[in-house]
């Protein structure tokens, strides 16, 4: 292997001009850690928040951005038993994706699914560990149960709908336009509400009330999410493009039994990540085998191209992945 390679760096805080190629080491596997000769990298909302300067790398996690690649296994650190170089592999990444070269925890990494091109393989770890973890694992959807998820269109959202409807859960979902809800609809959500013309709380309330809202917008769609909850159900929170801050009326927790509860992938320890990455291998890599389910893709770019993939996705113009073509 070379000890350069190429990468896009955050060069300063800042839009998405300030992402620039650059010449870096050669990342080396430490211990049960695989090294990945990069083939794409998955491009997340997360990502452009890193770049903007509002969400740090965790401890000991590459500054490069990219938190999800595929590619080919390179080479093996000390204790790696569940990969051999040669294999073609999609992972989650702590960062450093958009690179030649990456290096990741072995339980972290998953095969790339039968017929899934090596572009829409980058486009699954970021959001399938996402969306089985908060929605399935930690807010618990059960088949026939109504399920909500704001950002139907989005990567995240794309992922939800197509995996609780999998699952058997009713689907229902909020998206800003016609088109992005026509998208929604063709995935498996029974209804997808414009946002912009239309209250969700009542669509939902219409229905008898969400058993589980996965979100990412918060703001004042905290206090409407809970009037949108079936008695005991379970708002589970990813983000706050919104904003974080509101005001709340918790009896409503106690008198309808609500739960809210919320987490972020990134800074979890190499353990929780492998337990989440067990349940996608035995319970939805198989859907992906089989073509039940699949990654919505919208625009690939060259890896010098990343600012034009960060507007893209800061547009929010996109339905599904945007992903990077590194090699
Ligand atoms: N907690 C975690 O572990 C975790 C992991 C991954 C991602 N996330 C979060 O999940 C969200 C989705 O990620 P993604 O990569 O799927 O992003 P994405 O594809 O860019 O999706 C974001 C979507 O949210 C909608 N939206 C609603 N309100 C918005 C607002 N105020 N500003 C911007 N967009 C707004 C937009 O669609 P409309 O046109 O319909 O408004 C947009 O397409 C992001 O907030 C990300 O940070 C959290």
């Amino acid at each position: 292997m070379e000890d350069t390679m190429r990468a896009v760096e955050i060069s300063e805080p800042g839009g998405p001009e300030v992402l620039r190629l650059c010449d870096r080491p050669v990342p080396v596997p430490g211990a049960e850690q695989i090294a990945i000769t990069v083939d794409h990298a998955g491009v997340n909302r997360p990502d452009a928040l890193q770049r903007a300067g509002s969400y740090a790398p965790p401890p000991g996690a590459s500054d490069l951005p990219g938190l999800e690649a595929s590619g080919v296994v390179a080479a093996i650190g000390p204790g790696v038993t569940r990969w051999a170089v040669g294999d073609k592999v999609c992972a989650l990444l702590p960062g450093g994706g958009y690179a030649e070269n990456v290096v990741t925890h072995q339980d972290h990494a998953l095969p790339v699914p039968k017929g899934l091109s090596m572009a829409e393989a980058a486009a699954l770890p970021e959001t399938f560990f996402t969306v089985w973890s908060n929605v399935f694992m930690r807010a618990g959807l059960k088949a026939g149960q109504r399920f909500l998820v704001h950002g139907g269109s989005s990567g995240i959202g794309t992922t939800a709908i197509q995996l609780a409807r999998a699952m058997g859960a009713r689907v229902f979902t909020t998206a800003g336009s016609d088109e992005k809800c026509a998208a929604c609809v063709a995935l498996g959500a029974e209804q997808a509400i414009n946002y912009r013309s239309e209250d969700f709380v009542a669509a939902m309330k219409a229905v008898g009330g969400a058993d589980v809202i996965l979100d990412m917008v918060g703001g004042d769609y905290l206090p409407r999410n809970v009037k949108a909850l079936a008695d005991d159900g379970h708002l589970q929170q990813i983000a706050f493009l919104n904003g974080p801050k509101v005001e709340l009326n918790f009896a409503q927790l106690m008198v309808r039994r609500l739960t809210i509860s919320g987490s972020t992938l990134r800074p979890q320890s190499d353990a929780a990540k492998a337990a989440i990455a067990e349940e996608l291998r035995t319970r939805v890599w198989p859907l992906l085998d089989a073509g039940r389910v699949a990654p919505v893709m919208d625009q690939t770019f060259p890896l010098a191209e990343a600012a034009k993939a960060h507007a893209r996705m800061e547009s929010s113009a996109h339905i599904g992945k945007i992903v990077l073509q590194v090699r």
